[in-house]
Order: C-alpha cells, then sequence, then structure tokens
C-alpha cells in the first residue's frame, strides 16, 4: 500500500507536501516522512504515525533553502512500524520512497549487502542501501537505475532522488504513479485525485516506465513520449463539512449518491451499454463477479439478483483467490470486476489474468480515473464519488445499484423478465433514495443496539437468501471499526456450529425481511433466544415481543431494493458503536482504504 509524492522545482513544499500526504493517506498511516531536495543537499524528517504527526515536527523549521521534496505515508509490510523503517530512506547523495513489495529484496540482501552490520527489516532499505552499493560502480544514473530496475521483482512505483545532478527518477511496476505539470512544479502522486489543486495535465505511468525530471524537462528514458491528458476537477471532497467523520457524512450521502447514478443509468448510458450487452451476452455460459472484501459482498448480492432476474450462471471468486487458480478457457464468461478504488492489488492482478485468457472484463467502480478502468473492457462507473473512510459505505451501495441495472439489463435483453416487470424494478430501484432517507430519519433505535453491543463480547449477523450477503458486510463493518469480535452466519448454518457459540453474553442481529423465508428466519431467532442469547431484529413485520428479544421494524421492502434497506441500519450501528468505544473511526488501526500489496 502506502501512498507516495514529489514536488519538483516549487515553493511552499512544506504545505504541499502535507496536503497532498493527508490526501494520500487513506492508503496507510503507520509512518509519514519527507526529504526536502537541493543540490548535494537532504534533509529528511520521519515520524512514527499520522499525517498530522509529521505535520508538527514540521512546523518548527522553514525549509528555505530547497526547492523540491519527496515524501511517504506507509502501511507498513515488512518491518515494524518504526521511525527506522519510516520512508523517505536517505544519506547526503540519495533519497528514495517507494510504494510496493519487492519480492526479491532477501536474495538482493545476500548478493549485494553481505558486509553490511545493520539489521535491515525492510525491502525499500534494502533496495536503498543496494541503489548506494550500485551506485559505487555506476556513475551515469540512466544506466544505474536501469540496473536497478533488472533487478528487482515485484509490484512497486518508487521515487529516487540524485542531489549531485537534482534528477528525480520515477519507476512503476504494478502500483499506481502519476505525474502532472503546471507552471509552477512538477508533481507526482499515486493518486492523481490528490493533485487537483496543484495540476490539470495529469500522465499515468504505464509498467515499465522510467520517467526522469531533470531541470523541469520530463522524459521517458526508452524515448517515448510522455502524453498528458486533462484531469476532471474533484471538489472539497477531501472535507468532512459538518460532520464528525468522514464515515458518517459518506453514509448521510448515499441517498444523493445512488439518485444521480440512478439517474446516469436511466439517461444515455444503458442505451449504448445495452448494445454492447446484446452482442456480449449472445451464447453467453456465465457471469463471475470478483472483488475483495466489502466489494466481495457486493459479488454476493449480485449472484441472488441474477438468480432471480436472469437464466444465466452466475458464480463469485475473492480476486486474491482467482488470480491463482487455473481457469478454463472453453467457457464463454463474462468477468466482472467490483472495486471502490480500482486499484486493490488482488482485484487488478485477477483482472489482468482473465483478460490474458481472452475473457470480456467489466469493471464497476466510481474510482474513474482508475488502474482498473484503464485495463477492463467496459466499464460500468458509479457516481459515489470519492470515498475516504476506509469502510465502505456509499461506494457499496452504488455497487449494488450498478449490479442490480446490470441484471435487470441481461433479464430484460434475454427476456427472462417481462417488459413489464422491467419496468417495475426500475421504478423500485429509483425509490430506493426516498427508503433511505427515511431509514436514516428514523434512527431512534440506534442507542438500545449501542448499549446491548456494549455488554456483549461478540456480534453475530444472522440472515438468509438476498440478505445473507448484508448480514457478513454488517460483521465486516462492526469488526473493522470497533474492533469487536463478529462474524456473519446464513441462517440454514447456525445449528451446524455457530450457535456452540451464543450465550448471554452475546448478541445475534438478524436480518428478517417479509419474504418466504421469515418463518425460517424466526426460528432462528426463537432457537438463540432459548439458548440464553440476546437477539436484534431489522424486520419489515411486526412480531410478538419477547424477553431479550429487541425489534426494529423496516420499510416494506421488494426484492431487489432489500439490500440497500438492511444495509443502512448496520452502517449506523457500527459507526455509533465505535464513536462510544472511541475508536479511530476513519482510519481503523492496522487497515488501509486501498489494498495495493498483496
Ligand atoms: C480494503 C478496504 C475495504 C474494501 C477492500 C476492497 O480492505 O478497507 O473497505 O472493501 O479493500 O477495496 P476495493 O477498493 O477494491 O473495493
Amino acid at each position: 500500500m502506502c501512498g507516495i509524492v514529489g514536488i519538483i522545482n516549487s515553493d511552499n513544499l512544506k504545505i504541499k507536501a502535507i496536503n497532498v500526504l493527508s490526501k494520500l493517506e487513506y492508503r496507510g498511516y503507520d509512518s509519514a516522512g519527507v526529504s526536502f531536495l537541493a543540490k548535494n543537499n537532504i534533509k529528511t524528517i520521519t515520524e512514527v504515525g499520522k499525517i498530522s504527526q509529521l505535520s508538527k515536527s514540521l512546523t518548527s523549521t522553514g525549509y528555505n533553502a530547497f526547492d523540491s521534496v519527496i515524501g511517504h505515508t506507509r502501511w507498513a509490510t515488512h518491518g515494524i512500524v518504526s521511525k527506522n523503517n519510516a520512508h523517505p530512506f536517505s544519506n547526503q547523495k540519495i533519497s528514495l520512497v517507494c510504494n510496493g513489495i519487492i519480492e526479491n529484496y532477501s536474495e538482493l540482501k545476500l548478493k549485494y549487502l553481505k558486509n553490511y552490520k545493520k539489521n535491515i527489516e525492510s525491502d525499500t532499505e534494502t533496495i536503498f542501501l543496494v541503489l548506494n552499493e550500485l551506485s559505487k560502480k555506476i556513475k551515469d544514473h540512466n544506466k544505474l537505475i536501469q540496473k536497478l530496475v533488472s533487478i528487482i521483482k515485484g509490484h512497486y512505483a518508487f521515487l529516487i532522488y540524485f542531489s549531485d545532478t537534482q534528477e528525480i527518477f520515477s519507476l512503476k511496476s504494478g502500483s499506481p504513479l502519476s505525474v502532472g505539470k503546471n507552471a509552477d512544479g512538477i508533481y507526482f502522486s499515486s493518486d492523481p485525485s490528490a493533485l487537483t489543486e496543484y495540476v490539470n495535465n495529469i500522465y499515468h505511468l504505464q509498467d515499465g516506465d522510467i520517467i526522469k525530471v531533470s531541470v523541469n524537462t520530463i522524459s521517458h528514458l526508452n524515448g517515448k513520449k510522455v502524453i498528458f491528458e486533462n484531469q476532471a476537477k474533484v471538489v472539497n471532497e477531501f472535507s468532512k463539512g459538518d460532520f464528525k467523520h468522514f464515515m458518517i457524512k459518506e453514509i448521510y450521502e448515499q441517498p444523493h449518491v445512488i439518485k444521480k447514478t440512478q439517474k446516469y443509468y436511466d439517461a444515455d448510458y444503458f442505451l449504448d451499454f445495452r448494445n454492447k450487452l446484446k452482442d456480449l451476452t449472445n451464447n453467453l455460459d456465465s457471469f463471475v463477479f470478483v472483488g475483495c472484501g466489502t466489494a466481495y459482498h457486493a459479488c454476493l448480492v449480485a449472484k441472488y439478483y441474477f438468480e432471480q432476474f436472469t437464466d444465466i450462471d452466475v458464480s463469485c471468486e475473492y480476486a486474491s483467490e482467482l488470480r491463482y487458480k487455473n481457469i478454463s478457457t472453453k467457457k464463454n464468461s463474462i468477468y466482472v470486476f467490483i472495486s471502490q478504488s480500482g486499484e486493490t492489488m488482488d482485484t487488478l492482478m485477477a483482472l489482468k489474468y482473465v483478460k490474458s485468457k481472452g475473457y470480456t472484463t467489466i469493471v464497476v467502480t466510481n474510482s474513474l480515473e482508475s488502474t482498473m478502468v484503464r485495463e477492463a473492457n467496459i466499464t460500468l462507473p458509479t457516481f459515489a464519488m470519492k470515498e475516504i473512510g476506509v469502510a465502505s459505505t456509499k461506494a457499496f451501495t452504488c455497487q449494488l445499484l450498478a449490479l442490480a441495472n446490470l441484471c435487470i439489463e441481461i433479464g430484460n435483453i434475454r427476456k427472462n423478465i417481462s417488459k413489464k416487470e422491467y419496468i417495475q424494478l426500475k421504478q423500485d430501484l429509483k425509490n430506493i433514495p426516498t427508503k433511505i432517507t427515511k431509514i436514516l430519519k428514523n434512527s431512534s433505535y440506534i442507542d438500545k443496539v449501542v448499549s446491548l453491543l456494549s455488554s456483549s463480547k461478540a456480534c453475530y449477523f444472522i440472515a438468509r437468501n438476498i440478505v445473507f450477503p448484508i448480514a457478513l458486510e454488517g460483521s465486516l463493518k462492526l469488526k473493522e471499526i470497533s474492533y469487536m469480535h463478529s462474524e456473519g452466519f446464513a441462517g440454514g448454518e447456525m445449528k451446524h456450529g455457530p450457535i456452540a457459540l451464543i450465550d448471554k453474553n452475546v448478541l445475534s442481529i438478524c436480518l428478517n425481511p417479509k419474504n418466504k423465508l421469515y418463518e425460517k428466519s424466526s426460528s432462528n431467532c426463537e432457537e438463540i433466544l432459548a439458548r440464553g442469547g440476546k437477539v436484534v431484529v431489522f424486520s419489515s413485520k411486526k412480531s410478538s415481543s419477547k424477553k431479550n428479544l429487541l425489534q426494529i421494524i423496516m420499510p416494506k421492502e421488494n426484492y431487489i431494493d432489500t439490500p440497500f434497506i438492511y444495509t443502512i441500519p448496520l452502517q449506523l450501528i457500527s459507526y455509533y458503536f465505535a464513536l462510544n468505544e472511541g475508536t479511530d473511526i476513519d482510519q481503523p488501526r492496522n487497515l488501509a482504504k486501498s489494498v495495493t500489496v498483496e
């Protein structure tokens, strides 16, 4: 993971570096650092903890003598969280930051650093020291960098500064890196959206690129032309407004972003997309949905949708599993990749793998400038806009909306649903923002649920059919931001093991929409109550009151809007419970928003 920044030949370096790093903090927040750069002069400051910590350390000094800066925010992979392992790694000649993993660093250590006494923990420190060793023999920096690229294996993005020539090299293989230019300098960032207030024109480095900046000239080491693209401005997306956390702001944004996304699908988008789908779905055998974390739960919901409204076979894969599987090339399948960031390493690698086997790939994402958008054959965009809170909320419900629309389009094309059903389903999707607004307004149950969670040692989410993935998502939200032990179970599986976990200190949250499985899920609740467990049930149907049972009445649902309706209260209870626990909600421990390493 990690985020890297470079600001070359510019002013206000301290302010700009901290500003960009704060926007990259979602990529990791274990430690941070910057190197201020000038001719034969490098000054490096690192801190354990967040960017605010680094910012404090920078307040006392001016750094006016410097004209450039490179910086880094870290999510630890190799080596503990410490000042020693924080980037940049530097001396008076070289400074270097890296995002990614160097897989053969142990080999390189043995080969190039045999006589080195210091205990080297991290892969990046190894590369820094190897580069220093190589520089003793290879004086030409172009050749030195080419040599480095030829010996390292892994997925990475680097910025490397040489103080004697004041050259900066940027290398990319797998991890994202973009460069932009304007009259007051050259800017690098792992995420181009962190640069929108400084540059309009951006070049997204390609795998294998080595870009050199020397005296304001940007050139490609292999002679390729660097062609800049115009980048759309992102307005105020990094502000919490009146909200205490990004997560709660993003929860409340859902009616708006869902409405905006649906409007887009109802207008022109599906006219063109439908024609493409018609061609693609001729003789189609199956859809495969692929994702990680919350996005994987969206895949599971898609499977229920497709089974309900189409006759196509559907399967779901964790991207981290799919990328190492043998996949048959005999089937006529479409692979749909779901990703908030569009950069998750496992999902991206799975996409490239599937594409190399000749399959059509669709990406569902709100990050429209991301690598996955550039890689996939087709993009199904959502307009969740930037999501900053590490725990995904609005990106998830917009993914559900995209998948619901995709499903009914396919159902319509294949005549699995009638024209009348199609129109009704579209209307149901249009009504979702109103239903969500209502749920957000009627949240009087939250304090009661928070208090039940506070007196419990674990919380299990139980559901069947289309809300089963929502139980998994509810459980993921709770553990991500409150650190409470939690699992999600399919109701029918309870008696095959999980029910052994139930006692008076455990809270079970049951999602029980009024559908054909209502009675079955009610029996699950009874069985838990009979064993002394506490139950909170979310349902659109009121049942008789019982000891240890808290009922929360939900709006009436249709099949297609059910997952949306049951997601919202779970996001809210996780948020307010975590608030009560005093955890770092937007940046929970050990996590990062965008997982760009394996
Ligand atoms: C991380 C985030 C999750 C997210 C997952 C997949 O683990 O913390 O919220 O669901 O990555 O990310 P993606 O960007 O591919 O949706």
